[in-house]
């Protein structure tokens, strides 16, 4: 079947190692099942896997990709999680020390199709279309659970969005306005930042430009660029969360002493689990509110969204299709 994977890997020019072409069908062991792949995004983390980050040697050549949303055999519209647990674990499977990401262990969804445990499949509304359905399960989802769930942010809280034009940043925005939050968010480029309004920032700002008032929570994607200005735009008690270090996770300084005189809490979140992308999709589907999509390109034109992922010329989900 077609398929995009990672061949080789080359940190400072992460494109040289993806291969668009032919790749055996899925093994589909016990338990399992297959997804007929409609649409798949991209994500940062497919950026990582080709530099090495997260995916081994001995794994390569390895089916890139964490999202998709297609149909089951029974033809019924589904959207894949992309979480694998262990098959003994129980609980929150974000928690489990032996789960992987698709493509991380388990091949991946940018192919004609992919391989999940049955629990990993979640019901695909009517009213979500493939395209935005396959945004959800990691950015989407990422999202979620650091403004609901790790954040624990409740209606009229505040919240800044750092780097407001990737994909997380985007969910993020959007979902903190569908959440009844005050939204702040900066950008490095003007344009970006006046999109960030419209998808529902209620101000913005450039990146590191001081805020007007302190914040009960940020949330971080960007890493080593912005987390000075993070902590700094908190109110006492307030909380970063932080699910990525698009720019370094090496700190020039870690405010260390701010932290703990205005008694601040550092909170980590990463993906989410099955309940929270079933509860994330009820979320869309009540409030009409719909990731927002970059561009969509057919599968075999799939190198031009790592390129423009790889510069930073994006706004929203990167979606491919077949
Ligand atoms: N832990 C998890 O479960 C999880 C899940 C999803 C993603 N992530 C991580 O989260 C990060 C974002 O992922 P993504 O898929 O949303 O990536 P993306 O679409 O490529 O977004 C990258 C963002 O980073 C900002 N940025 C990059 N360099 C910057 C710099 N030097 N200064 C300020 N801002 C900068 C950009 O903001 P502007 O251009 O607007 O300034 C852009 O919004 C990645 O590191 C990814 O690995 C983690």
């Amino acid at each position: 079947m077609f398929a995009v994977y990672a061949e080789s890997f080359h940190d400072d020019d992460p494109l040289a190692g993806l291969v668009l072409g032919d790749r055996p069908e899925p093994e589909v062991p016990d338990e399992w099942t297959t997804v007929e792949v409609r649409a798949a995004a991209l994500n940062h983390h497919d950026l990582w896997s080709l530099r090495g980050v997260g995916l081994r040697q001995e794994a390569l050549p390895m089916i890139l990709g964490c999202d998709a949303a297609g149909l089951d055999p029974d033809g019924n519209e589904v959207i894949v999680h992309s979480v694998i647990a262990d098959p003994s674990w129980v609980g929150d499977e974000t928690l489990d020390p032996r789960r992987s990401l698709l493509s991380e262990r388990y091949q991946g969804t940018l192919a004609e199709r992919v391989a999940v445990p049955r629990r990993n499949v979640v019901a695909k509304p009517v009213g979500l279309s493939f395209e935005e359905a396959a945004c959800l399960p990691t950015a989407w989802l990422t999202a979620y659970r650091m403004l609901y769930v790790q954040g624990a942010l409740k209606p009229g809280d505040s919240v800044l969005v750092q780097g407001a034009g990737g994909g997380v940043a985007t969910a993020l925005i959007a979902l903190a306005r569908a959440g009844g939050l005050r939204v702040y968010a900066t950008s490095r480029d003007e344009a970006k930042r006046a999109r960030a309004l419209e998808i529902g920032a209620h101000e913005v700002f450039a990146s590191g430009e001081r805020l007007p008032v302190t914040v009960d929570a940020v949330m971080e994607t960007v890493g080593r660029a912005t987390w000075t200005h993070s902590i700094r735009s908190l109110r006492p008690g307030g909380a970063v969360v932080i699910s990525g270090t698009t720019s370094g996770p090496e700190l020039d300084d870690a405010m260390l002493s701010h932290i703990f005189f205005r008694q601040l809490r550092v909170i980590g979140s990463t993906m989410g689990t099955r309940d929270e992308l079933a509860a994330l999709v009820a979320l869309l589907d009540a409030t009409g509110t719909r990731p927002l999509i970059d561009r969509v390109l057919p599968l075999d034109q799939a190198r031009a969204g790592f390129a423009a992922m790889a510069s930073g010329d994006l706004f929203g989900k990167i979606v491919f299709t077949r």
